[in-house]
Parts: structure tokens; sequence; C-alpha cells
């Protein structure tokens, strides 16, 4: 599938994803999901790709959201059709290999939902982040008012989602919504530092470690224990386990090799 409206990049074992409708502030629309789908399915069979990064086009924007002019006339059904086909955030959050969301500007709706859907988000002093759905008469539909429960807590996810108010990169910091805020001209080289130090580890055991965290929100406590249990046990079938093992004790650096 061509990709119009999505660039990939690839720098190293980094591949950075660029939502790029610059003049929408980087709107999804329908072509858009589904070309973020087909990005993550060309970027899960390429084994050069250690670590992928999200980011917006242009200065201003992340994703403002989904694309409003593409609600008007919209049918229910079509609506339900257009967001259970192609579950592009779910593809990234189940996507088997780490995603940081590189907040660059507006997070708003689908937007702060699809970084929610990473691993790991980093943003912008100048990013501002926010569920503005309610002041369109709707509500979150992708995601926002499970992921953003489980990740800050009922209250303070409530009055985001029942305001529609936007918050500041360093206010979502503090809510645990961002794990760092840098200055706009050190977002990009802190971001790849910190996905070049994911990169050097082994893929396997990033996969296994970022599906058994995942499995915290989808399981009770002991199901999720025991399935950690069985996922820390796989590890040891893998070359990089003895590799890792191996480069301690003859303390050396490792080198994973994904196997
Ligand atoms: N869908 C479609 N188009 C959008 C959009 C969206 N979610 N967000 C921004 N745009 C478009 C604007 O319509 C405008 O297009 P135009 O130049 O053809 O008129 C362009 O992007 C620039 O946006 P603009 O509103 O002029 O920028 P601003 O700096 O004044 O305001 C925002 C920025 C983000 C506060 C404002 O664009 C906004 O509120 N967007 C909608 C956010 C939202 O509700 N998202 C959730 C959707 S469910």
């Amino acid at each position: 599938m061509a990709l119009e409206n999505v660039l990939i990049e690839k720098r190293g074992r980094i591949a950075i994803v660029t939502i790029n409708r610059p003049d929408k502030l980087n709107a999804l629309n329908i072509a858009t999901r589904k070309e973020i789908l087909a990005a993550f399915e060309q970027l899960k069979g390429d084994d050069d790709v250690r670590v992928v990064i999200i980011t917006g086009a242009g200065e201003k924007s992340f994703i403002a959201g989904a694309d409003i002019n593409e609600f008007a006339g919209m049918t229910a059904i079509k609506q339900r059709e257009v967001m259970k086909g192609g579950r592009a955030f779910d593809s990234v959050e189940d996507f088997p290999k780490p995603v940081i969301a590189m907040i660059n500007g507006f997070a708003l709706g689908g937007g702060c939902e699809l970084a929610m859907s990473c691993d790991i988000r980093v943003a912008s002093t100048k990013a501002n982040l926010g569920q503005p759905e309610i002041k369109l008469g709707i509500i979150p539909g992708g995601g926002g008012t499970q992921r953003l429960t489980r990740l800050i807590g009922e209250g303070k996810a409530m009055e985001l989602i029942l305001t529609g108010d936007m918050i500041s990169a360093d206010e979502a910091k503090q809510l645990g919504l961002v794990n760092h805020v840098f200055a706009p001209e050190e977002l990009e080289a802190k971001t790849m530092e910190l996905a070049n130090r994911i990169a050097e580890l082994s893929p396997v055991a990033l996969a296994m470690a970022k599906a058994s965290v995942k499995n915290a929100a989808r399981m009770n406590l002991r199901e999720g224990l025991d399935s950690e249990v069985d996922l820390f046990a796989l590890c040891f079938s893998s070359e990089d386990k003895e590799e890792g093992v191996r480069a301690f004790i003859e303390k050396r650096k490792a080198e994973f090799k994904g196997k």
C-alpha cells in the first residue's frame, strides 16, 4: 500500500513514523488510520527495526484528533464500521516492539488516544494534551475512556473527559500521562537517545516485557502473575538470554540478535 499521509524514516535500528497532514494539524482521517495500520504491519516484519517513534509533521501538532470534517453527516453504522474495522490504535498497543510517542504539539482526542496506545510518551514543553470530544457532543471512541483511566486513575480521567479541557505537557507529566518533557529543540535528540538505549536490548525480551506489562490491565492479578512466569520462562528459550547472561559474567557488552 502506497503511504501518502504517513512517512516512515529509518535511522539505524529506529523507525520514525510521522503523521503528515500538517495543514490539518495531522488530524486522523479514515485514510490516515488505514495507513497507520499498514505502516505498523510493514515495520512488524522488519527485523532491522527494533523501536518505533511516532510523531506529527510540522511545528505545531502531534495529532489534533480525528478529522472532524468526516463526522459531519456520518451515520452511526458507518462510524462504528470505521472504528471497529481497522483498529489502528490497538495495532500500536499490540505491536511486538516498543513504540514511543514523541508529542511535538497538540495531542487531542485521537491524538491523545494514539499516544496512550504507545508504550512511552515524551512531550515538548509546548505540547497540549486532552480529550475534547465532549465539546463536539460525542465521547472518546479510540480508547480514551479506558486507557486514560488506567493510566492516570478514574478521578483525573473523568475530569479531563467531562470538561474537554486541554492540559500542558508539565501538567500531563504530573498526572503520569507523559513520562518526560523536553524543550522543543531537544525533543528529537532526547527521544532518539531513549529509543537507541532500548534498541540495544534483546528484542525477544522487549516483546515479552511489553506483553507482560500490558497483561496487567487485561488480566486479574493471579492470571497476570501466572502469565508473567510463563513469559519469563519463555525468555530462557532465546539465544539472547544466553548472550545477556554470558556478557554479564564475562564483563562485556551484550550483543543481542533477537533470536
Ligand atoms: N479535524 C479536522 N481539521 C482540523 C482538526 C481536526 N480535528 N484540528 C484542526 N484542524 C484544521 C483546522 O480546521 C484548520 O484547517 P483550515 O486551515 O483548513 O481551516 C487547520 O487544521 C488549523 O487549525 P486551526 O483551528 O486554525 O488552528 P488553531 O491553532 O487556531 O487551533 C486547535 C488549534 C487544536 C485548538 C483547534 O484546531 C482544535 O480545536 N481542533 C480540534 C480538536 C478536537 O476537537 N479534536 C478531537 C476531535 S474528536
